[in-house]
Protein backbone atom coordinates (compact mmCIF):
# COMPACT_ATOMS: atom_id res chain seq x y z
CA UNK A 1 0.00 0.00 0.00
CA UNK A 2 1.14 3.30 -0.92
CA UNK A 3 0.35 6.30 1.26
CA UNK A 4 -0.14 9.17 0.06
CA UNK A 5 1.68 12.45 1.45
CA UNK A 6 1.71 14.89 -1.04
CA UNK A 7 2.03 18.58 -0.02
CA UNK A 8 0.29 21.01 -1.97
CA UNK A 9 2.59 23.76 -2.06
CA UNK A 10 0.08 26.97 -1.33
CA UNK A 11 0.14 30.20 -3.68
CA UNK A 12 2.30 32.25 -1.59
CA UNK A 13 1.39 35.63 -0.26
CA UNK A 14 4.47 36.93 -2.72
CA UNK A 15 6.21 40.57 -1.05
CA UNK A 16 8.29 41.82 -3.77
CA UNK A 17 10.81 43.14 -1.19
CA UNK A 18 11.32 40.74 0.89
CA UNK A 19 14.81 39.30 0.75
CA UNK A 20 13.79 36.04 3.05
CA UNK A 21 14.65 33.48 0.03
CA UNK A 22 17.94 35.20 -0.37
CA UNK A 23 21.55 34.15 0.87
CA UNK A 24 21.33 35.83 4.73
CA UNK A 25 23.96 37.74 3.74
CA UNK A 26 22.46 40.03 1.04
CA UNK A 27 21.79 43.53 1.81
CA UNK A 28 20.42 46.21 -0.41
CA UNK A 29 22.77 49.15 -1.70
CA UNK A 30 22.49 52.52 -2.80
CA UNK A 31 21.62 53.11 -6.59
CA UNK A 32 19.25 49.86 -6.51
CA UNK A 33 21.62 47.54 -5.72
CA UNK A 34 22.24 44.96 -3.83
CA UNK A 35 25.63 42.59 -2.20
CA UNK A 36 26.02 39.20 -1.46
CA UNK A 37 28.45 38.53 1.09
CA UNK A 38 29.58 42.50 0.48
CA UNK A 39 29.93 41.56 -3.20
CA UNK A 40 28.08 44.11 -4.93
CA UNK A 41 25.88 42.35 -8.18
CA UNK A 42 26.02 45.32 -10.52
CA UNK A 43 30.23 45.14 -10.57
CA UNK A 44 30.22 41.22 -10.11
CA UNK A 45 27.83 41.47 -13.50
CA UNK A 46 30.61 43.96 -15.09
CA UNK A 47 33.74 42.12 -14.04
CA UNK A 48 32.42 38.28 -15.16
CA UNK A 49 29.54 38.89 -17.61
CA UNK A 50 26.34 37.62 -17.56
CA UNK A 51 24.40 34.71 -17.35
CA UNK A 52 26.57 34.69 -13.93
CA UNK A 53 26.12 32.32 -10.88
CA UNK A 54 27.05 33.32 -7.69
CA UNK A 55 27.54 30.91 -4.51
CA UNK A 56 27.85 32.80 -0.94
CA UNK A 57 30.21 30.48 0.38
CA UNK A 58 29.41 31.48 4.13
CA UNK A 59 25.47 30.36 3.41
CA UNK A 60 26.28 27.09 2.13
CA UNK A 61 28.73 26.41 5.18
CA UNK A 62 26.14 27.44 7.10
CA UNK A 63 24.06 25.46 6.08
CA UNK A 64 26.33 22.19 6.52
CA UNK A 65 26.63 23.18 10.08
CA UNK A 66 22.30 23.80 10.54
CA UNK A 67 22.77 19.84 10.13
CA UNK A 68 25.49 18.93 11.43
CA UNK A 69 23.94 20.42 14.70
CA UNK A 70 20.77 19.24 14.46
CA UNK A 71 21.80 15.61 13.70
CA UNK A 72 25.07 15.31 16.13
CA UNK A 73 25.10 11.55 15.50
CA UNK A 74 24.10 11.25 11.66
CA UNK A 75 26.48 11.01 8.52
CA UNK A 76 25.16 14.26 6.28
CA UNK A 77 26.62 13.55 3.01
CA UNK A 78 25.64 16.15 0.34
CA UNK A 79 23.93 15.15 -2.63
CA UNK A 80 26.28 16.33 -5.20
CA UNK A 81 24.25 16.06 -8.16
CA UNK A 82 22.85 19.42 -7.07
CA UNK A 83 25.93 21.16 -7.71
CA UNK A 84 29.45 20.00 -7.87
CA UNK A 85 32.96 21.65 -8.40
CA UNK A 86 36.56 21.48 -6.52
CA UNK A 87 35.45 24.46 -4.04
CA UNK A 88 32.02 22.92 -3.61
CA UNK A 89 33.48 19.41 -2.93
CA UNK A 90 36.28 20.98 -0.73
CA UNK A 91 34.03 23.49 1.43
CA UNK A 92 31.52 20.28 2.22
CA UNK A 93 34.43 18.13 3.25
CA UNK A 94 35.57 21.14 5.65
CA UNK A 95 32.30 21.35 7.37
CA UNK A 96 32.40 17.59 7.87
CA UNK A 97 30.16 16.39 5.43
CA UNK A 98 30.86 12.97 2.83
CA UNK A 99 29.37 12.95 -0.58
CA UNK A 100 26.49 11.47 -2.18
CA UNK A 101 27.79 10.98 -6.04
CA UNK A 102 25.72 9.44 -9.33
CA UNK A 103 28.45 8.39 -11.76
CA UNK A 104 32.13 7.85 -12.39
CA UNK A 105 32.41 12.29 -13.37
CA UNK A 106 30.93 13.39 -10.04
CA UNK A 107 33.25 10.55 -7.88
CA UNK A 108 36.77 11.51 -9.99
CA UNK A 109 36.26 14.90 -9.91
CA UNK A 110 35.35 14.63 -5.78
CA UNK A 111 38.70 12.45 -4.99
CA UNK A 112 40.93 14.36 -7.19
CA UNK A 113 39.86 16.93 -5.30
CA UNK A 114 41.15 15.13 -1.96
CA UNK A 115 37.75 13.97 -0.93
CA UNK A 116 38.22 11.00 1.04
CA UNK A 117 36.68 8.33 -0.87
CA UNK A 118 35.56 6.45 2.48
CA UNK A 119 33.04 9.39 3.15
CA UNK A 120 31.69 8.74 -0.51
CA UNK A 121 28.16 7.19 -1.31
CA UNK A 122 28.14 5.77 -4.85
CA UNK A 123 24.36 5.82 -5.97
CA UNK A 124 22.55 4.92 -9.17
CA UNK A 125 19.55 3.01 -10.81
CA UNK A 126 21.55 1.94 -13.64
CA UNK A 127 25.58 2.32 -12.74
CA UNK A 128 27.71 2.07 -15.57
CA UNK A 129 30.64 -0.65 -15.86
CA UNK A 130 32.73 2.62 -15.46
CA UNK A 131 31.13 4.07 -12.64
CA UNK A 132 31.29 0.51 -10.86
CA UNK A 133 34.81 0.08 -12.10
CA UNK A 134 35.70 3.46 -10.13
CA UNK A 135 34.39 3.07 -7.60
CA UNK A 136 35.90 -0.13 -6.52
CA UNK A 137 39.27 1.53 -7.89
CA UNK A 138 39.20 4.57 -5.62
CA UNK A 139 38.04 2.60 -2.86
CA UNK A 140 34.09 4.40 -2.20
CA UNK A 141 32.98 3.69 1.23
CA UNK A 142 29.64 2.74 -0.01
CA UNK A 143 27.84 1.38 -2.68
CA UNK A 144 23.86 1.86 -2.73
CA UNK A 145 22.69 -1.51 -4.90
CA UNK A 146 19.61 -0.36 -6.54
CA UNK A 147 18.68 -3.81 -7.86
CA UNK A 148 19.29 -7.39 -8.19
CA UNK A 149 21.16 -7.15 -11.57
CA UNK A 150 24.02 -5.12 -9.91
CA UNK A 151 24.73 -7.53 -7.47
CA UNK A 152 26.40 -10.26 -8.70
CA UNK A 153 28.05 -7.60 -11.49
CA UNK A 154 29.20 -5.44 -8.43
CA UNK A 155 30.14 -8.84 -6.36
CA UNK A 156 32.77 -10.23 -9.22
CA UNK A 157 34.37 -6.71 -9.54
CA UNK A 158 35.75 -6.15 -5.62
CA UNK A 159 39.49 -7.54 -5.60
CA UNK A 160 40.52 -10.08 -3.14
CA UNK A 161 41.07 -9.51 0.44
CA UNK A 162 38.69 -6.71 -0.05
CA UNK A 163 34.67 -6.75 0.76
CA UNK A 164 32.62 -3.74 0.04
CA UNK A 165 30.29 -1.94 1.90
CA UNK A 166 26.79 -1.82 1.16
CA UNK A 167 22.99 -0.29 1.33
CA UNK A 168 20.05 -1.67 -0.43
CA UNK A 169 17.72 0.94 -1.80
CA UNK A 170 14.29 0.25 -0.56
CA UNK A 171 10.39 1.77 -2.26
CA UNK A 172 8.77 2.72 1.23
CA UNK A 173 5.79 3.14 -0.04
CA UNK A 174 5.42 6.57 0.65
CA UNK A 175 4.14 9.27 -2.15
CA UNK A 176 6.10 12.81 -1.43
CA UNK A 177 8.07 15.42 -3.28
CA UNK A 178 7.24 18.63 -5.38
CA UNK A 179 6.45 17.16 -8.80
CA UNK A 180 6.00 14.28 -10.53
CA UNK A 181 9.08 13.41 -12.04
CA UNK A 182 11.09 13.88 -8.30
CA UNK A 183 8.51 11.49 -6.08
CA UNK A 184 10.91 8.27 -5.77
CA UNK A 185 9.11 6.53 -2.99
CA UNK A 186 6.59 4.67 -4.37
CA UNK A 187 5.84 1.29 -6.66
CA UNK A 188 5.88 1.59 -10.49
CA UNK A 189 9.42 3.91 -10.54
CA UNK A 190 12.88 3.48 -11.44
CA UNK A 191 14.19 3.65 -8.26
CA UNK A 192 15.21 0.99 -5.70
CA UNK A 193 13.82 -2.60 -4.60
CA UNK A 194 9.74 -3.04 -3.79
CA UNK A 195 9.67 -3.68 0.28
CA UNK A 196 5.53 -4.25 -0.82
CA UNK A 197 6.42 -7.41 -3.14
CA UNK A 198 8.99 -9.03 -1.30
CA UNK A 199 12.01 -8.16 -3.99
CA UNK A 200 13.79 -6.03 -1.14
CA UNK A 201 13.42 -9.75 1.48
CA UNK A 202 14.71 -11.33 -2.32
CA UNK A 203 17.65 -8.79 -2.76
CA UNK A 204 19.03 -8.94 1.15
CA UNK A 205 19.27 -13.02 0.67
CA UNK A 206 20.89 -12.29 -2.40
CA UNK A 207 23.66 -9.38 -0.96
CA UNK A 208 24.47 -11.94 1.83
CA UNK A 209 25.01 -14.55 -0.41
CA UNK A 210 28.02 -13.02 -1.51
CA UNK A 211 30.87 -12.74 0.59
CA UNK A 212 32.78 -9.62 -1.03
CA UNK A 213 29.67 -7.82 -0.11
CA UNK A 214 29.01 -6.71 3.39
CA UNK A 215 25.14 -5.74 3.64
CA UNK A 216 25.85 -2.54 6.62
CA UNK A 217 22.29 -1.13 6.01
CA UNK A 218 18.82 -0.20 4.41
CA UNK A 219 18.85 2.91 2.06
CA UNK A 220 15.28 5.11 0.88
CA UNK A 221 14.88 8.52 -0.62
CA UNK A 222 11.21 9.33 -1.25
CA UNK A 223 11.47 12.38 -3.31
CA UNK A 224 12.49 15.73 -3.52
CA UNK A 225 11.33 19.60 -2.28
CA UNK A 226 9.46 17.25 0.25
CA UNK A 227 7.74 20.21 2.74
CA UNK A 228 6.68 18.33 5.98
CA UNK A 229 8.24 15.55 8.32
CA UNK A 230 5.36 13.30 8.11
CA UNK A 231 6.55 11.67 4.78
CA UNK A 232 10.04 10.91 6.40
CA UNK A 233 8.65 9.30 9.48
CA UNK A 234 5.78 6.94 7.42
CA UNK A 235 9.01 5.88 5.66
CA UNK A 236 11.31 5.23 8.92
CA UNK A 237 8.35 3.11 9.97
CA UNK A 238 8.50 1.06 7.12
CA UNK A 239 12.21 0.72 6.96
CA UNK A 240 12.45 -0.31 10.57
CA UNK A 241 9.99 -2.89 9.90
CA UNK A 242 12.27 -4.10 7.51
CA UNK A 243 15.49 -4.21 9.38
CA UNK A 244 13.29 -6.48 12.14
CA UNK A 245 12.25 -8.94 9.40
CA UNK A 246 15.75 -9.46 8.04
CA UNK A 247 16.97 -10.04 11.77
CA UNK A 248 14.41 -12.16 12.22
CA UNK A 249 14.96 -13.92 8.76
CA UNK A 250 18.62 -13.75 8.74
CA UNK A 251 20.02 -13.08 11.82
CA UNK A 252 21.44 -10.28 10.22
CA UNK A 253 21.23 -6.86 12.50
CA UNK A 254 21.97 -3.84 10.47
CA UNK A 255 24.19 -0.91 11.95
CA UNK A 256 22.98 1.50 9.33
CA UNK A 257 19.71 3.38 7.85
CA UNK A 258 20.22 6.11 5.15
CA UNK A 259 17.49 7.85 5.03
CA UNK A 260 18.48 10.20 1.38
CA UNK A 261 17.67 14.04 0.82
CA UNK A 262 14.69 15.94 -0.40
CA UNK A 263 14.18 18.39 1.76
CA UNK A 264 12.70 21.35 0.79
CA UNK A 265 13.81 25.27 0.39
CA UNK A 266 11.26 28.23 -0.52
CA UNK A 267 12.17 29.65 -4.22
CA UNK A 268 9.55 32.48 -3.47
CA UNK A 269 8.96 34.50 -0.52
CA UNK A 270 5.91 32.47 1.84
CA UNK A 271 6.79 29.22 0.37
CA UNK A 272 6.92 26.26 2.70
CA UNK A 273 10.62 24.91 3.76
CA UNK A 274 11.18 21.77 5.43
CA UNK A 275 12.38 22.67 9.22
CA UNK A 276 15.63 20.64 9.46
CA UNK A 277 15.52 21.18 13.67
CA UNK A 278 11.86 19.68 13.56
CA UNK A 279 13.11 16.80 11.12
CA UNK A 280 15.96 16.02 13.30
CA UNK A 281 13.97 15.88 16.83
CA UNK A 282 11.09 13.99 15.06
CA UNK A 283 13.42 11.82 13.31
CA UNK A 284 15.36 10.63 16.04
CA UNK A 285 11.96 10.27 18.72
CA UNK A 286 10.32 7.79 15.83
CA UNK A 287 13.73 5.88 15.61
CA UNK A 288 14.50 5.52 18.89
CA UNK A 289 10.70 4.08 19.92
CA UNK A 290 10.91 2.00 17.10
CA UNK A 291 13.51 0.20 17.61
CA UNK A 292 12.72 -0.36 20.87
CA UNK A 293 9.54 -1.87 20.02
CA UNK A 294 11.57 -4.26 17.52
CA UNK A 295 13.99 -4.94 19.66
CA UNK A 296 16.39 -3.53 17.47
CA UNK A 297 19.49 -1.50 18.17
CA UNK A 298 19.34 1.98 16.61
CA UNK A 299 21.04 2.22 13.51
CA UNK A 300 23.25 5.31 12.30
CA UNK A 301 21.45 7.66 9.73
CA UNK A 302 22.70 8.97 7.35
CA UNK A 303 21.23 12.15 5.46
CA UNK A 304 21.47 13.09 2.13
CA UNK A 305 20.41 16.52 1.76
CA UNK A 306 21.43 18.42 -1.56
CA UNK A 307 19.61 21.42 -2.45
CA UNK A 308 18.99 22.49 0.79
CA UNK A 309 22.46 22.84 1.24
CA UNK A 310 22.75 24.57 -1.90
CA UNK A 311 20.45 26.43 -3.71
CA UNK A 312 19.79 29.49 -1.48
CA UNK A 313 23.44 29.41 -1.59
CA UNK A 314 23.41 30.37 -5.09
CA UNK A 315 21.88 33.57 -7.50
CA UNK A 316 21.91 33.79 -11.23
CA UNK A 317 22.82 36.93 -12.90
CA UNK A 318 20.89 38.56 -16.31
CA UNK A 319 21.07 41.24 -18.40
CA UNK A 320 18.19 42.41 -19.99
CA UNK A 321 18.17 41.65 -24.04
CA UNK A 322 14.58 43.01 -24.82
CA UNK A 323 11.25 44.16 -23.79
CA UNK A 324 8.42 43.22 -25.82
CA UNK A 325 4.78 44.16 -25.67
CA UNK A 326 2.38 41.05 -26.99
CA UNK A 327 -0.92 40.21 -26.55
CA UNK A 328 -1.85 42.05 -23.31
CA UNK A 329 1.88 40.50 -22.01
CA UNK A 330 5.21 42.50 -21.26
CA UNK A 331 7.94 39.69 -22.20
CA UNK A 332 11.50 40.90 -20.99
CA UNK A 333 13.85 38.39 -22.29
CA UNK A 334 17.21 37.79 -20.89
CA UNK A 335 20.86 36.82 -22.19
CA UNK A 336 19.92 33.90 -20.01
CA UNK A 337 17.47 31.13 -19.49
CA UNK A 338 16.46 27.24 -20.35
CA UNK A 339 19.70 26.54 -21.44
CA UNK A 340 21.08 26.66 -17.84
CA UNK A 341 17.64 26.60 -15.80
CA UNK A 342 15.35 24.26 -17.39
CA UNK A 343 13.80 23.81 -14.22
CA UNK A 344 10.98 26.18 -14.76
CA UNK A 345 10.10 24.44 -18.45
CA UNK A 346 10.73 20.57 -16.45
CA UNK A 347 9.04 21.23 -13.23
CA UNK A 348 6.73 24.38 -13.43
CA UNK A 349 9.02 25.95 -10.55
CA UNK A 350 8.60 29.96 -10.10
CA UNK A 351 11.13 32.35 -9.30
CA UNK A 352 11.39 35.36 -8.00
CA UNK A 353 13.33 37.27 -10.07
CA UNK A 354 14.61 41.21 -8.96
CA UNK A 355 15.76 44.34 -11.08
CA UNK A 356 18.98 45.31 -9.12
CA UNK A 357 21.74 48.17 -9.91
CA UNK A 358 19.18 50.50 -10.74
CA UNK A 359 17.31 52.98 -8.70
CA UNK A 360 14.11 53.46 -10.12
CA UNK A 361 9.86 54.75 -8.78
CA UNK A 362 8.26 53.33 -11.14
CA UNK A 363 5.63 50.78 -9.57
CA UNK A 364 5.63 47.09 -10.05
CA UNK A 365 4.22 45.65 -13.02
CA UNK A 366 3.22 41.78 -13.68
CA UNK A 367 5.74 40.63 -16.78
CA UNK A 368 7.28 37.26 -17.91
CA UNK A 369 10.62 36.89 -18.22
CA UNK A 370 11.70 34.74 -21.14
CA UNK A 371 14.87 33.35 -22.22
CA UNK A 372 17.04 33.60 -25.31
CA UNK A 373 16.46 30.42 -26.80
CA UNK A 374 14.91 29.50 -29.94
CA UNK A 375 11.62 27.90 -28.19
CA UNK A 376 8.55 29.34 -27.34
CA UNK A 377 8.97 27.37 -24.26
CA UNK A 378 11.84 28.98 -22.89
CA UNK A 379 10.14 31.03 -20.06
CA UNK A 380 12.31 32.00 -16.55
CA UNK A 381 9.34 33.40 -14.91
CA UNK A 382 5.88 33.70 -15.66
CA UNK A 383 3.89 36.77 -14.55
CA UNK A 384 6.10 38.12 -11.75
CA UNK A 385 6.60 41.86 -10.65
CA UNK A 386 9.07 43.62 -12.11
CA UNK A 387 9.17 47.82 -12.01
CA UNK A 388 7.22 49.09 -14.81
CA UNK A 389 10.07 50.68 -16.87
CA UNK A 390 12.28 47.47 -16.45
CA UNK A 391 14.40 48.13 -20.05
CA UNK A 392 17.64 46.51 -22.12
CA UNK A 393 20.34 47.03 -20.20
CA UNK A 394 18.86 46.44 -16.58
CA UNK A 395 20.22 43.33 -14.63
CA UNK A 396 17.83 41.30 -13.60
CA UNK A 397 18.98 38.52 -10.25
CA UNK A 398 17.16 35.14 -9.45
CA UNK A 399 18.23 34.16 -5.84
CA UNK A 400 17.69 30.25 -4.80
CA UNK A 401 19.83 29.69 -7.79
CA UNK A 402 22.61 27.11 -6.37
CA UNK A 403 20.65 23.83 -6.84
CA UNK A 404 19.76 21.25 -10.04
CA UNK A 405 20.12 24.82 -12.42
CA UNK A 406 23.86 24.42 -13.57
CA UNK A 407 24.73 20.78 -13.01
CA UNK A 408 21.07 19.91 -15.24
CA UNK A 409 22.12 22.78 -17.85
CA UNK A 410 22.70 22.18 -21.94
CA UNK A 411 24.40 24.31 -24.56
CA UNK A 412 21.55 24.41 -26.24
CA UNK A 413 21.60 26.80 -29.13
CA UNK A 414 25.51 25.93 -28.80
CA UNK A 415 25.47 29.00 -26.10
CA UNK A 416 28.49 28.67 -23.60
CA UNK A 417 27.39 27.42 -20.15
CA UNK A 418 27.81 30.41 -17.48
CA UNK A 419 30.74 30.73 -14.99
CA UNK A 420 30.32 29.89 -11.40
CA UNK A 421 31.93 33.18 -8.95
CA UNK A 422 32.16 32.39 -4.82
CA UNK A 423 31.43 35.04 -3.17
CA UNK A 424 33.03 35.11 0.70
CA UNK A 425 33.76 38.50 2.72
CA UNK A 426 33.56 40.94 -0.09
CA UNK A 427 35.52 39.28 -2.37
CA UNK A 428 34.49 36.98 -5.54
CA UNK A 429 36.69 34.70 -7.44
CA UNK A 430 36.43 32.89 -10.11
CA UNK A 431 35.67 28.24 -10.08
CA UNK A 432 34.11 27.50 -13.22
CA UNK A 433 34.97 29.56 -16.19
CA UNK A 434 32.52 30.68 -18.49
CA UNK A 435 32.34 27.61 -21.41
CA UNK A 436 33.89 29.04 -24.61
CA UNK A 437 33.01 28.26 -28.13
CA UNK A 438 36.44 27.06 -28.69
CA UNK A 439 35.70 24.44 -25.71
CA UNK A 440 32.47 23.76 -27.92
CA UNK A 441 34.22 23.57 -30.84
CA UNK A 442 37.08 21.09 -29.48
CA UNK A 443 34.92 18.00 -29.72
CA UNK A 444 33.59 18.18 -33.21
CA UNK A 445 36.35 16.28 -34.33
CA UNK A 446 34.95 14.83 -37.31
CA UNK A 447 33.64 15.92 -40.97
N1 LIG B 1 19.65 11.24 -2.45
C1 LIG B 1 19.19 10.65 -3.57
C2 LIG B 1 19.30 9.20 -3.69
C3 LIG B 1 18.62 11.43 -4.58
O1 LIG B 1 18.17 10.83 -5.67
C4 LIG B 1 18.55 12.83 -4.43
C5 LIG B 1 17.99 13.67 -5.48
C6 LIG B 1 19.05 13.40 -3.25
C7 LIG B 1 19.59 12.58 -2.28
C8 LIG B 1 19.05 14.88 -3.00
O2 LIG B 1 17.78 15.43 -3.03
P1 LIG B 1 17.58 16.96 -2.60
O3 LIG B 1 17.91 17.07 -1.12
O4 LIG B 1 18.50 17.78 -3.40
O5 LIG B 1 16.15 17.25 -2.90
N2 LIG B 1 16.25 18.00 -10.69
C9 LIG B 1 15.22 18.07 -9.68
C10 LIG B 1 15.62 17.34 -8.43
C11 LIG B 1 16.03 15.91 -8.66
C12 LIG B 1 16.44 15.21 -7.42
C13 LIG B 1 17.10 13.92 -7.72
N3 LIG B 1 17.55 13.21 -6.58
C14 LIG B 1 14.91 19.54 -9.40
O6 LIG B 1 15.52 20.39 -10.02
O7 LIG B 1 14.05 19.83 -8.57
Amino acid sequence: MTISLTHQIPAPAVEPDSLSVWPASARTAPGGDLTVAGVSLTEAADRFGTPLYLLDEAELRTRCRTYTAAFPEADIVYAAKAFLCRAVADWVHQEGLGLDVCSAGELELAVTTGFPPEHIVLHGNAKSPEDLRAAIRLRVGRIVIDNTTEIARLATQVPAGHRQKVLLRVVPGVAAGGHQAVRTGTEGQKFGVSIADGSAQHAVEKILGQHQLELVGLHCHIGSQVTTVKPYLAALRRMIGLMARIRDQHGVVLPQLDLGGGHAVAYRPGEPVLDITALAARVSGELAAGCRRNGLPVPRLTLEPGRAIIGPAGVALYRVLTVKQTGGRTLVAVDGGMSDNPRPALYGVRYAPRLVGRATTAGPSPVTVVGRYCEAGDVLAEDVPLPEDVRPGDLLAVPVAGAYQLSMASRYNMVGRPPVVAVTDGRARMLVRRESLADMRLRDVGL
